[in-house]
């Protein structure tokens, strides 16, 4: 990508509508002026707050508390705040090199991951599947080791097998990042929709009702979303065809609702998933004109949300299936901040990952 650095994030007025500074957790009362900075460069408060986390990887938000959620999301915040003010002064990983490994397709997730690194001063450099020597025979562990003699600094891996990104990251020194195991977690796409949750609605999920609607059964973005809106003190309600949405989500903590009114009458938020054929096994349900009739967003729907409810989608979007293209490009999507806002989670994901265990390193 050759966008020059902070152009991308000339956002008008956005930067406003992301203080959410009246967060009771202490680490999000950090304030919008800079502070001084601290002995080696970054300012006192962003080093305490880079010290708060210390793991190598991120695979999944099934492991991280509220807490570690809430670092991303204040470093994430501090970063876009950063570009859109004075971008020369983010902290840098010059020297450092990303791998983005993605042996399954992708387009936001890569380009956001890539876009993050250089942000930060990182050399990137992409593997994909069709020009990998995977399509060789190639094992995922000779990749690994093939890794770490190219002394490569951070791994970022999609994959389709679930679990993959935890082998990785329990053979490779350096930090592992999941950007999308199968159908097990999409760690990153849950922390930057959260992220724009809060900026949508100015302070925490707390109490914050969220439906999501669609193919639940094969979603990652599903899984993840469930764990981190939770944590973050949301309702989840699941709703779509009950072959997609099985019963045994409960057992999650979430709500199942198959009466599409009542799943969206009393949501702030309702985020569409597209239906995942490249995982399903066996047709659930008989025809995509039929899910669209039934349970496609479009604007008489629509009506039934409360007037302030936000409609989200992880991308990439089945336009005039499971969501209208007036709805999709309407006032109430925040589709396209969704996108913006995977660059922030991302700069603050590889660089908690980078620092863990060496805040030393933490400076510019
Ligand atoms: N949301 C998401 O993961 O999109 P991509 O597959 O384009 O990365």
């Amino acid at each position: 990508m050759t966008t020059p650095p902070g152009k991308l994030h000339k956002r008008k007025g956005a930067l406003k509508s992301c203080i959410y500074g009246t967060h009771p957790a202490k680490i999000l009362m950090t304030g919008e002026s800079r502070p001084a900075a601290g002995p080696r460069g970054l300012p006192a408060d962003m080093k305490d707050l880079i010290q708060k986390w210390n793991r190598k990887d991120l695979i999944s938000i099934e492991a991280l508390s509220r807490e570690e959620i809430e670092v991303i999301h204040e470093l994430a915040r501090r970063f876009k705040a950063i570009l859109d003010t004075d971008p020369d002064s983010l902290p840098s990983l010059r020297g450092k090199t990303i791998l983005n490994l993605f042996i399954e397709p992708s387009t936001r997730t890569r380009i956001a991951f890539e876009i993050a690194s250089k942000r930060l001063g990182a050399e990137v450099t992409l593997v994909e599947r069709v020009a990998s020597s995977l399509t060789k025979g190639e094992s995922l562990r000779d990749t690994a080791q093939v890794v770490e003699a190219l002394q490569a600094d951070v791994v970022v891996l999609r994959h389709s097998a679930a679990g993959s990104p935890l082998y990785l990251g329990g053979i490779l020194k350096v930090p592992v990042i999941n950007a999308g195991d199968g159908a097990h977690e999409h760690p990153t796409q849950a922390l930057l929709d959260t992220f724009t949750m809060r900026e949508k609605f100015g302070t925490s999920l707390d109490g914050k009702k969220v439906t999501i609607l669609g193919d639940i059964l094969f979603s990652r973005v599903a899984r993840s979303n469930i764990y981190a809106l939770q944590k973050l003190g949301a309702e989840v309600t699941l709703s779509g065809p009950s072959t997609l949405v099985p019963d045994r989500f409960r057992q999650l903590g979430c709500q199942v609702e198959l009466n599409l009114k009542s799943a969206l009458a009393d949501a702030d938020v309702v985020m569409l998933l597209r239906i995942q054929h490249e995982r399903q096994t066996s047709t659930h349900f008989p025809s995509l004109g039929e899910y669209k009739s039934l349970y496609g967003l479009n604007q008489e729907r629509a009506s039934w949300l409360k007037p302030n409810a936000i409609i989200m989608h992880p991308g990439p979007v089945n336009r005039g299936v499971e969501l209208d293209s007036s709805l999709a490009d309407g006032d109430r999507s925040v589709i396209l901040q969704q996108v913006a806002n995977g660059v922030y989670t991302r700069m603050a994901v590889i660089y908690l990952c980078l620092m863990a265990g060496r805040p030393e390193e933490s400076s510019k």
